[in-house]
């Protein structure tokens, strides 16, 4: 569909984009109207003002905001483990174990298995918001095995992430160094072609500091930006070395030292944070309001995998967020649209200004708020992605 698109009659329309102090952290605007050219902002301002257009959607007063931008998920995998979570329920810990069960059946499925959950929960996940997807490998963990994930990930996302330091697999057991030099080596040479960024499990029982910067840094010199999963599941280094080699991003942040929270605040580096991995694995919530009155950067996203947080819904986080990690409504509505974008480094998402992308959701509610104060309640009426309708 060619042409221009009007979103007349927007009673709040979030576009993190600040003319003043007046305007809070979201750039609130009332009684607004967008449109929208060739898949981009072209216009926004007060309704009344609203230019002709081909075509109009009244928003008959509600709510619109960006996309959300989910910059952490884990999409190529096969089977679930919903076993390991009943366990969990039950009691038993969460310890990153099972990321090798769902090695093991990931290698042994065909393409179109992976490609299959890859669109599906790609698909799922639109139809909550999310606009701009991250995915990542790491559950292959052989040469073919990550370059397929990556090459499947590239179907559904431009933000692909290599992720072959998961955990060491089982053949290299004993021998972790050897697979730290197959993954800075011959892994990393046939990945970095279909991936953006790299990223480290760095966690006791995955890999450790020195294990994960070397493996960050032979990635920094093929080209690819840094993020890392650190401080999961206990104090640890991860976080500071993020920081130390200005990681896009350093992932999950749930247990920090005052240093780290100070090093973060000090940096470009955004602490974003996963709180369906917390819901999943009963383990307490990271502390979102220590690191925001720090002043460090906080996004939200949800790290869809089979494993720790089998969801792909952002409104789902951004409640979760709210109620459980002290953070106001607006911050968190913040930190799932631009907080994501600054995870990934880009200005043209999360955001509505001309020239962003037309990346829009319309909310069958008249204000953010209730992203939060309506929690489970499906509350996106419509979305626009690359500024084109989507079917609900
Ligand atoms: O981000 N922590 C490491 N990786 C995933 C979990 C993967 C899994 O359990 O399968 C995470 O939580
Ligand atoms: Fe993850």
């Amino acid at each position: 569909m060619s042409g221009s698109l009007l979103v007349d009659n927007i009673g709040e329309l979030v576009t993190n984009a600040r003319r003043g102090e007046a305007d809070g952290p979201l750039g609130l605007r009332r009684n607004a109207a967008l449109l929208v050219e060739a898949g981009r902002v072209a216009w926004l301002g007060p309704a009344r003002y609203a230019p002709a257009a081909d075509r109009r959607i009244d928003a008959g007063g509600a709510a619109a905001l960006p996309g959300f931008v989910d910059s952490h998920a884990h999409l190529v995998f096969a089977g679930d483990r919903a076993t390991e979570f009943a366990a969990r329920m039950s009691g038993q810990p969460y310890t990153g174990g099972g990321i090798r069960t769902t090695v093991a059946a990931t290698r042994a499925a065909d393409d179109d298995t992976l490609r299959s959950t890859v669109r599906r929960l790609r698909a799922e996940a639109l139809r909550q918001g999310s606009t701009t997807m991250e995915t990542k490998s790491g559950y292959g963990l052989t040469v073919a095995d990550e370059v397929r994930s990556l090459r499947i990930a590239g179907e559904a996302t431009d933000e692909t992430t290599f992720l072959g330091a998961h955990v060491v697999p089982p053949e290299y057991a004993d021998r972790p160094d050897d697979y730290v030099g197959l993954v800075c080596g011959p892994m990393l040479r046939a990945a970095a072609p279909h991936a953006k960024w790299i990223d480290v499990f760095c966690e006791r029982g995955a890999f450790d500091v020195d294990h994960a910067r070397a493996i960050l840094t032979c990635g920094q010199a093929a080209g690819l930006g840094v993020r890392l999963h650190a401080n999961q599941l206990g104090p640890g280094p991860g976080v500071q070395l993020g920081v130390e080699l200005d990681a896009a991003s350093v992932d999950h942040c749930t247990h920090l030292s005052d240093a780290d929270v100070e090093a973060l605040a000090g940096s470009d580096t955004v602490a974003t944070l996963l709180p369906g991995a917390e819901f999943s694995t009963r383990s307490p919530y990271p502390d979102a309001r220590r690191l925001l009155d720090a002043g460090a950067t906080v996004a939200l996203a949800t790290d869809c995998n089979p494993g720790s947080s089998y969801t792909s819904s952002m409104p789902f986080c951004v409640a979760l967020a709210v109620r459980e990690m002290r953070m106001t409504p607006a911050e968190a509505v913040w930190a799932a649209t631009a907080g994501g974008a600054r995870a990934l480094r880009r200005d043209d998402v999360g955001v509505l200004r001309v020239g962003a992308r037309a990346d829009l959701l319309i909310l069958d509610a008249p204000s953010h708020l209730h992203l939060a104060y309506r929690p489970g309640v499906p509350l996106i009426r419509q979305i626009l992605h690359n500024g084109v309708p989507q079917c609900q």
